[in-house]
């Protein structure tokens, strides 16, 4: 059994933060998307990974490595253009080399990892294994028609959606996929969509069996997935004090401070988790926040939001609440009179203000 990685894409529907940075690389709770995807695979006791990736960036190679951090072996796979999640199979023909791989798009998060869906894979003795979440929203994913407990079709993003489930982006197949994905044409969003070669497979009559996801399942392609996807990692961290803590701060609940983080005059509500290196001075950090390294935030209340590395926050006369911020980004007090707001924002931003 390998693993297949998607971290390819251009992350559009998290624009500005994808304008510089792979979205499979921003972090959750400080830790990149991407990593949960392969510590996943890890923990199913899988040792070669192989992660498709945009042919013209080696940022992902460059942060993840050889996997040698995990005692595993990943192979790069370059795509030169985006063109569907079926594209990104047929280019790992080579490294899969005619074993059972679970195809792993980097962007989703499964709480409770991945190895009971293997094991039901190899149980069946199935040629295509789904994961299913039901969700509010079928209709932004692939859609599965069930008769009898039994899968008979699935539809890509369909306006009508046949059932309440998301087919999730946790797929487990034998060889038979590449048949179906050499034989799909593109869609009309002019991708060879993984649904087609779903249904290829069903019409071919090869067994396609399904688990349904019964804890959270995550598809962080839009900014409020990511909170969401922050909020319910940071719900379940064990906390942990590597940094400084003065007497006139509180830290209550669960919290994470990493090496060098200070904590000064200030309140730290958990569950929350402050990067290496920050400073975090008369200000409140409150639930379901994640600050990046060497970010720091003086005179100000910032919650339920991400913040990355190398931020400066301070004298924010209101609470910063619901957002991301990307890396080295400054929001401080204007200085001088009149009272006013100063901007200096990046293509695709957004500033909500009260
Ligand atoms: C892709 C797949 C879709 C699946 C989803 C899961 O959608 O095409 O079938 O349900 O991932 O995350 P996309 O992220 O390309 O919109």
């Amino acid at each position: 059994m390998k693993a297949l990685i998607a971290s390819g894409g251009r992350g559009t529907r998290l624009r500005p933060i994808t304008h510089t940075q792979n979205k499979h690389l921003i972090p959750i709770a400080n830790k990149p998307i991407l990593y949960y995807a392969i510590e996943a695979a890890v923990d199913a006791g899988i040792k070669e990974i192989g992660i498709v990736h945009n042919a013209d960036s080696l940022e992902v190679p460059h942060y993840v490595g050889d996997g040698s951090r995990w005692g595993v072996k990943i192979t790069y796979i370059p795509q030169e253009t985006p063109g569907g999640l079926a594209q990104v199979v047929m280019l790992a023909e080579k490294f899969v080399k005619g074993d059972d791989f679970v195809f792993y798009l980097g962007d989703n998060m499964v709480v409770g990892g991945i190895k009971r869906y293997i094991d039901e894979f190899q149980k069946a003795k199935c040629n295509c294994w789904l994961t299913l979440s039901k969700v509010k929203d079928p209709e932004r994913f692939g859609v599965p028609e069930i008769k009898n407990n039994r899968i008979v079709g699935v539809q890509e993003k369909p306006k009508k959606p046949k059932s309440q489930f998301a087919v999730a982006g946790i797929y487990l197949y034998d060889k038979h996929i590449f048949d179906a994905c050499k034989a799909i044409r593109p869609s009309r969003r002019g991708e060879l969509e993984i649904s087609d070669a779903h249904q290829y497979l069903i019409e071919k009559g090869f067994s396609v069996g399904f688990s349904e996801i019964t804890g959270w399942w995550k598809d962080t392609g839009k900014p409020l997935d990511l909170l969401e996807a922050n909020r319910l990692i940071l719900d379940n961290i064990t906390s942990s004090n590597h940094g400084s803590v003065d007497a006139k701060s509180s830290v209550v609940g669960k919290v994470i401070i990493e090496e060098g983080a200070k904590i000064v005059d200030s309140v730290v509500r958990g569950p929350a988790i402050i990067g290496k290196d920050c400073v975090i001075e008369e200000s409140y950090i409150g639930p379901f926040t994640a600050v990046g390294n060497n970010t720091v935030i003086k005179k100000s209340e910032v919650e339920y939001s991400i913040i990355l590395r190398d931020c400066k926050i301070s004298d924010v006369g209101i609470r910063i609440e619901g957002s991301i911020l990307g890396n080295e980004v400054e929001i401080v007090e204007a200085a001088g009179k009149p009272r006013v707001h100063r901007f200096m924002i990046g293509d695709q931003s957004r500033v909500e203000i009260a």
